[in-house]
């Protein structure tokens, strides 16, 4: 019970990353409200552990953010996943693309701390996790472009945030996952025109040669979540396998 007490809203908890670890967060005694677009998917969710509460939030509608957030009377950790992966390089990046990756990875982010924030400075007390990239500043990753650029105004956002409220009880930290087994990096995989030698050559590479399973990225975030980190503020927590070695 590492997180009982604790009040967690988790974005994108669907599916992959956010899902392992809303159900992880709910094991630790957390209270958590699970939020994404997938409706239907948060409902199995919801099926597999019924303590989780779930809604269903487009963290790039401000409109539906504000709402959403202005109905949470209290929250101690804001654990936020929703990320976009473009595939392609700054030549195969559009206007609209730049514009859909820049919204879905690096507004919500933005939306979601600036409405929730607020009551974490009430309480004096408040915890940020966000979802960022080893594909970002920290390693360049071939057909990337947008994806590794939204991730690395993500690193300097957590900076950022956690410089400004560090004398004010809050923490905001990053973590940089390489490749995790998750439903989009499948459909990546089943993109390509051999997906079983993709997915054969895609391990191959890795330097462990295996994915992290999204319940590996799901621990990482319950430490930062939990009193056992509370001297930890703006960090970037690679967990990739040994990618950026
Ligand atoms: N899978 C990886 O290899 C990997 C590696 C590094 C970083 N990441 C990051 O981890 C995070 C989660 O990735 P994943 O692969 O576990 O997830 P995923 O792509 O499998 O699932 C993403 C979830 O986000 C939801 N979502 C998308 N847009 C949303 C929006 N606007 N509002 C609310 N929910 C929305 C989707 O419905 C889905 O349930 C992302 O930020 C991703 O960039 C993933």
């Amino acid at each position: 019970m590492r997180l009982k007490d604790k009040k967690i809203i988790v974005t994108a908890a669907a599916q992959g990353i956010g899902r392992a670890t809303a159900m992880m967060f709910s094991k630790e005694g957390a209270s958590v409200i699970a939020t994404d677009i997938n409706e239907e998917k948060l409902t199995e969710l919801n099926k597999e552990n019924n303590s989780i509460k779930t809604q269903k939030l487009d963290a790039t509608n401000k409109n539906a953010v504000e709402d959403f957030c202005a109905s949470i009377e209290t929250v101690d950790v804001l654990f936020h996943a929703v990320g976009f992966v473009h595939h392609g390089t700054l030549l195969e990046c559009d206007d609209t693309e730049f514009q859909r990756s820049v919204n879905v990875n690096v507004y919500s982010a933005y939306l979601m701390s600036y409405n929730l924030l607020p009551k974490m400075l009430d309480k004096g007390k408040g915890n940020i996790i966000i979802v960022s990239s080893a594909a970002s500043n920290v390693k360049g990753a071939p057909n990337r472009f947008i994806y590794s650029t939204t991730k690395a105004a993500l690193n300097g956002f957590v900076k950022a945030l956690a410089a400004d409220y560090v004398r004010n009880g809050i923490r905001c930290n990053a973590i940089l996952p390489g490749t995790v087994e998750t439903p989009s990096w499948e459909g990546r995989v089943n993109m390509a025109d051999d997906p079983k030698q993709a997915r054969k050559d895609f391990i191959a590479r890795q330097a462990m040669g295996r994915l992290a399973q999204p319940k590996e990225i799901a621990s990482l975030a319950t430490y930062l979540a939990s009193d056992e980190s509370d001297f930890v503020t703006g960090t970037l927590n690679l967990i990739d396998g040994g990618w950026t070695l």
